[in-house]
Order: structure tokens, then C-alpha cells, then sequence
């Protein structure tokens, strides 16, 4: 089944940006002149100075990439004033609230005007071009306008997801060095609330204790109404002051390499990495890739339901629809709540062209009775992309045929943080799927694989292998750098595989020269398509006061792709009768040092941990007594004691 063609129908391909004979030219040029080729492409944006140099770079030595150097540009202007002279009316943003009856419809000159009455808001409390400022704020208007209103006056905005713990944005807050804080009074989700000033002040209260927060102001933007304790001479209230500024601001003239922003991602080690974005090259990958991967038309309604706080919500749901002159929608509420189906009525409701979402939500959707989906017709769709995590054939082939009745391309994306936007898809009406499969690189971009002894297999781009996803050659929407930790970014990116960068993803390339993504190899678990370090884990485990150790995993979950596991030593051995209570408190902490989304859905007190002679703990084998494979644990020779294995299984089977 995962080998059968699917073709896109005719009257698509016909009319698609990109058919096949196009995006045939279109990888040859990016492969035989690259300079010329990328040039062409920077053409799609407005800039104040039109680059004269494409560059890149190797990723050899100290990996120092630039893109477009000698241009500038504004990425405000290149997502709201290019479109006022001809389509200043057309909607940006449509707003659908978790209530039925809550909806904002936003003009591309109505976001124009918030925009600019942000930046001056944000001028005048000394923001200046460079400045770090933190959003944490939930899915409303406000998030894409503070977003908009950073890259207007040249400041670098740190989105942190709502779901982050005080703890959690601390960190962020301490690392990124902001000088102001946009927040919420609360959010909604799923017909709770989340008290987002309370967690904001929270966090603060952490930096301050520390001997000093970077954090000058809070705005505070009142989405529900509810009244919170206001610090006099911090803490300023959003609307009156937006309200008051004047609705045009001058846009800072941009150097292509500036920074645009900065996003926090989870790796195998240590504590999250603020992987930087520069202007230029960003929103150019954002913006190519939304239109060809989406086959994406000049108002055309799009929906990405990743939130703003992920990468995806930044260049799906912000840059990639806004400079292409899209309405992109924002959905404040949850897929099932108050009722299954809301996802459906809300795509009928706003006519929802493109629909980008991830294998999680699909596979916890599918789940539902069928009647819930034939509720509603979903007969304005006419692509579907999935993106986050491998998407299993049934959820692929449930999603092409039952949710877009058989006649939207689907389009499976790969990317990361990491590549600012898609670098693995079909494009429509050019590349034939296989569900289950990303297909073919995008024009530029070029994927190699790699074998464990770092071999690069079977001539770059052809042939059949499994090995190591890497990708051989810059592309303008790659991160920069690690902020303030630029030896991190060359170590954990450069240095496994010299010359190469290395995903930390494994795949598989078939005979079609399709590549196949089979999940992390690296320590990182990806829980719902949230990408979660094991050490970021174990690290707030290891600072709850009765643990002495702990090691962390993912194991297969039927909906969530992964879930978490953790083996928790304790200080002192077992826990005793009090064994449930602590495991429970121990998830709790975790909650509260990270956030709800990374707690571990099985927290097991266990007497050792599997580990080398030389004391690294073996996750392999951790992962193998997990899923019950502990009688093929392969190549045990280094294990330090072999009985721990025994005590894990009787454990587990407990
Ligand atoms: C990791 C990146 C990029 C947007 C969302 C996540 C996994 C992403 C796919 C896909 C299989 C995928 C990889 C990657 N991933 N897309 N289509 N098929 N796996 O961004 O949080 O930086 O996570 O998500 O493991 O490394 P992120």
C-alpha cells in the first residue's frame, strides 16, 4: 500500500506554481548556478536594496553563513505595505475565539495600522533596533502584531509558547536577554483558563531573585478582561497605550543579516538552544515555500494550527501567508472542544483552503465517529499538509481521502527550526506521493545520507540507502547561529558529520529517490510533534530534592507518535510505601520546572539504571525493556551489570 502513486488531479497541476516540468528547471538551476538561482528568488520580496549577492557558505571552520548580504529590507513591510496600494482591504487575519461568536476579521491596513501603533508604543518605551522582546501570549492578534511590531522598528522578537512553565520562560527570558515582556491577563484552552500574567510575574520574580532581570516593562494585553496586580512602574497596559499611539511608524531599513528573531528548540543535551533567524534570508524561505509547497494564490484563506510559539505558527501562520498577501487564519481553541468536529465547522465557517496541521492531531481525530466528519464538507480544501512528525500510512491515507474526499494533494513537509521552513515535500501538480513519505527536496535544497562511519551514501542524491539525514549545501532560510553561543551551534550542528549539517533525523531513500524520515536518532523525543530533549527532563527531575538520578525516554504511543517514560533513583533507594505519591509529585515537578506538555506520561522508581562500565547511562536498552524487546537487546558487552536489566523488567511487568 505505502508504494501506490498517488497522482494529483489534472485541473490542480494544470494551475499549480510549480508543475513538473518547472520544478525540474528549477532544481537544475539552484544546482548549476546557485548564485543566479537564489538572486532570482530574493526577487519575490521588496527590499529597500536589492541584494547583489546570493552567498551561503560552507560548513567547514567556524560556519559563519550569510545570504543577500548587500541588500536591505523591512519584514514588516514585505508582510503589510506591499499589499495597502492594491489590497489594503483584503482580510490578513481572521480571528475565530474559542467561542463560536468570537471572530476578528483583520484588513492587511487594519494590522498595518495595530502594527505600527505597537512599534511606536514599543520606540517609546526605549525599545531600540537589536533589542530582544519576549512575547508570552496566547493564540490572539495581539501575537502577530507584536511580532509584526518588532520586525517594523528592527527589534528581535522571542516568541515562548503558553504552555511553558514561569520556570520555563524564566530561562528564555535570562538567555535571550530581553528587555520587555509582552504577556496576557490569561489565555483560554479547552474551556480552561491559563493565568499568564500570574506565570509572567512568576517568572520575573525568578530573574530578580537571581540579582537582576534583563526585563524593563510588561505589557499586558487584557484578552479575557480579568483584572491582575499591575506593577507600577513595570507592568503598562497594552491597550491604552496602543490605543493612544499614532498609526504610522517608519520602517527600519534592515540589513539582510540582521537578526529577525530568535526561537528556542530542545536538542540532545543541555538546556533549550535560541537558534537564530536573520531577516532576509527567512522570510524568503518562508515565503517560497509557503506559495510552491501550498501552491498558495493571493488570498487564498490558509489555516496552520501550530501555534505562534513553534516555528511552524511563525512561518505558516505569520511570515509565509502575510508576505504572500494570504489570509491566514488563527484558531484560539482546540481541535474537539466544546465539541468533536470544531476543527471541521471552522473550516467550512471560513473557508479554509490550505489546511496544515500535524499526524498527532490527525491520528487522535480519526478516532472519532464517522458522523462527526461527515457533519461537515470541507468542500473549500483543496491542499493538506502535514508536518512535525513521521505521519503513519492509515492517518495519510484517512487524511487524503476522508478529510480532503480524495481530491487534495496532501503535502507530508520536512523541516526543523533548524531550516526556518519546508525543505522535504511534494509539490503539488509537479511531484507524485506515497503516503508516508516527504518525497523529493525543494528546488535548493540538497539532502544527503550518511552512515555511521560518516560515509556519505551512494552518490549524494540517488540511489537506495538508510543511514543519517544531513543536508550538503546552505539554504537561505538556515539558522545562523546559537544565540550568544555560537561554538554550541558549530558543535552541535557541524561537528558530527565535517562539511555537513546534521539534522539529528534518520531516513530512508527508496528507489524513486524519495526520502523517508524514520525519527529522531539523537536523544530527543518528539511528543505530539513537540520536539522534547530526554535532558531537559532529566535535569528538572534531578532538581526535585528526592531524586538522585534519572534517565529518560520516548515510547511509542498510538496517538501522540511518542510519549515520555522516565526511571528515577532515588536519594537514599526506594521510595517505599510512599513509591506512587513521589512518582506522581515527581511528574508535578516536571510540570511546574517545564511545562505540562513535557510530563512524563510514566515516572518508574527504579533501584539501578543500565549503564556503561565508563557510567553513561544506556537508553538504548532502556528503550528496548520499555517495549518488551529485553530478550533482543543486541550488543550488551559494554553494559557495567548485566542483573540491572533483570530488576528494570521485573519492574516494569509490576
Ligand atoms: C523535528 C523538528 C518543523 C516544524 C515542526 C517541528 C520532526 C518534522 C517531519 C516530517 C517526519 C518530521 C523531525 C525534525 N519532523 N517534520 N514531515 N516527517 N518527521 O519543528 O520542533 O524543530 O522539530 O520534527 O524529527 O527533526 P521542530
Amino acid at each position: 500500500m505505502t508504494d501506490e502513486m498517488f497522482h494529483v488531479k489534472p485541473d490542480l497541476a494544470a494551475s499549480a506554481h510549480v508543475n513538473a516540468q518547472r520544478h525540474g528547471l528549477m532544481t537544475n538551476h539552484a544546482l548549476n548556478e546557485p548564485d543566479s538561482f537564489w538572486l532570482e528568488q530574493a526577487r519575490r520580496l521588496d527590499w529597500f536594496r536589492m541584494p547583489t549577492l546570493a552567498g551561503g557558505g560552507g560548513f567547514e571552520g567556524e560556519v559563519r553563513l550569510s545570504w543577500f548580504s548587500d541588500g536591505t529590507l523591512n519584514a514588516s513591510v514585505n508582510c503589510l505595505d506591499r499589499h495597502l496600494p492594491e489590497n489594503g482591504d483584503r482580510i490578513a487575519l481572521i480571528w475565530q475565539g474559542e467561542a463560536e461568536d468570537d471572530v476578528r476579521h483583520v484588513s492587511f491596513r487594519a494590522l498595518h495600522a495595530e502594527v505600527c501603533r505597537l512599534a511606536n508604543v514599543l520606540k517609546g518605551l526605549g525599545v531600540r533596533r537589536g533589542d530582544r522582546v519576549a512575547t508570552y501570549l496566547p493564540m490572539v492578534v495581539e501575537g502577530v502584531v507584536a511580532m509584526l511590531a518588532c520586525a517594523r522598528i528592527g527589534a528581535v522578537h522571542v516568541v515562548m509558547f503558553a504552555g511553558f512553565s514561569a520556570a520555563g520562560v524564566a530561562n528564555r527570558l535570562r538567555d535571550s536577554g530581553a528587555v520587555l515582556l509582552l504577556t496576557a491577563d490569561e489565555g483560554r484552552r479547552g474551556g480552561k483558563r491559563i493565568a499568564l500574567k500570574a506565570l509572567a510575574d512568576e517568572a520575573l520574580a525568578i530573574l530578580e531573585t537571581e540579582g537582576g532581570s534583563p526585563v524593563r516593562q510588561v505589557l499586558v494585553v487584557p484578552v479575557i478582561g480579568t483584572p491582575v496586580p499591575m506593577r507600577a512602574g513595570r507592568d503598562l497596559d497594552y491597550a491604552r497605550l496602543v490605543g493612544e499611539a499614532e498609526p504610522d511608524c517608519a520602517p527600519e531599513e534592515m540589513g539582510a543579516e540582521d537578526p529577525l528573531l530568535i526561537l528556542y528548540t530542545s536538542g540532545s543535551t543541555g538546556a533549550p538552544k535560541g537558534l537564530l533567524h536573520t531577516t532576509g534570508g527567512y522570510l524568503l524561505w518562508a515565503s517560497l515555500t509557503q506559495e510552491i509547497v501550498f501552491d498558495h494564490r493571493p488570498g487564498d484563506v490558509f489555516w496552520c494550527t501550530a501555534d505562534l510559539g513553534w516555528v511552524t505558527g511563525h512561518s505558516y501562520v505569520v511570515y509565509g501567508p502575510l508576505s504572500n498577501g494570504g489570509t491566514s487564519l488563527l484558531f484560539e481553541g482546540t481541535p474537539s472542544w466544546p465539541e468533536p468536529g470544531r476543527w471541521w465547522r471552522v473550516i467550512d465557517k471560513h473557508r479554509v483552503r490550505g489546511f496544515y496541521t500535524a499526524p498527532t492531531a490527525i491520528r487522535s481525530l480519526m478516532r472519532e465517529p464517522s458522523s462527526v466528519l461527515a457533519a461537515s464538507s470541507r468542500d473549500s480544501l483543496r491542499v493538506l499538509g502535514s508536518v512535525g512528525e513521521p505521519i503513519n500510512p492509515e492517518a495519510w491515507l484517512w487524511f487524503h481521502e476522508e478529510v480532503g474526499g480524495g481530491r487534495c494533494p496532501l503535502v507530508d513537509s520536512w523541516w526543523q527550526t533548524e531550516t526556518g521552513g519546508i525543505m522535504i515535500a511534494p509539490l503539488p501538480g509537479a511531484v507524485a506521493q506515497k503516503p508516508g513519505s516527504a518525497t523529493l527536496p525543494l528546488p535548493g535544497v540538497c539532502p544527503v545520507l550518511v552512515g555511521h562511519d560518516g560515509t556519505v551514501l551512494e552518490g549524494a542524491t540517488q540511489g537506495e540507502a538508510e543511514g543519517r539525514l544531513c543536508i550538503a549545501r546552505s539554504w537561505p532560510g538556515q539558522a545562523r547561529t546559537v544565540w550568544g553561543d555560537h561554538a554550541r551551534y558549530v558543535q552541535t550542528y557541524f561537528s558530527t558529520y565535517p562539511g555537513l549539517y546534521f539534522s539529528g533525523d534518520g531516513a530512508r531513500r527508496d528507489s524513486d529517490g524519495y526520502y523517508w524520515i524514520t525519527g529522531r536518532v539523537d536523544d530527543v523525543v518528539n511528543v505530539s510533534g513537540h520536539r522534547i530533549g530526554s535532558a531537559e527532563v532529566e535535569a528538572a527531575i534531578g532538581s526535585h530534592e528526592a531524586v538522585a538520578e534519572s534517565a529518560v525516554i520516548g515510547v511509542p504511543h498510538a496517538v501522540k507518535g511518542q510519549s515520555l517514560m522516565a526511571f528515577v533513583i532515588l536519594r537514599g533507594g526506594g521510595g517505599g510505601e510512599a513509591g506512587p505519591a513521589l512518582e506522581a509529585g515527581i511528574a508535578r515537578h516536571v510540570g511546574h520546572m517545564l511545562g505540562r506538555y513535557a510530563v512524563p506520561d510514566r515516572v518508574l522508581l527504579v533501584p539501578d539504571l543500565p549503564k556503561t562500565r565508563s557510567g553513561k547511562i544506556m537508553r538504548r536498552i532502556l528503550r528496548k525493556v520499555a517495549t518488551g524487546e529485553h530478550e533482543q537487546l543486541g550488543d550488551v558487552s559494554t553494559l557495567a551489570d548485566p542483573t540491572v536489566v533483570d530488576a528494570l523488567v521485573a519492574r516494569l511487568g509490576q
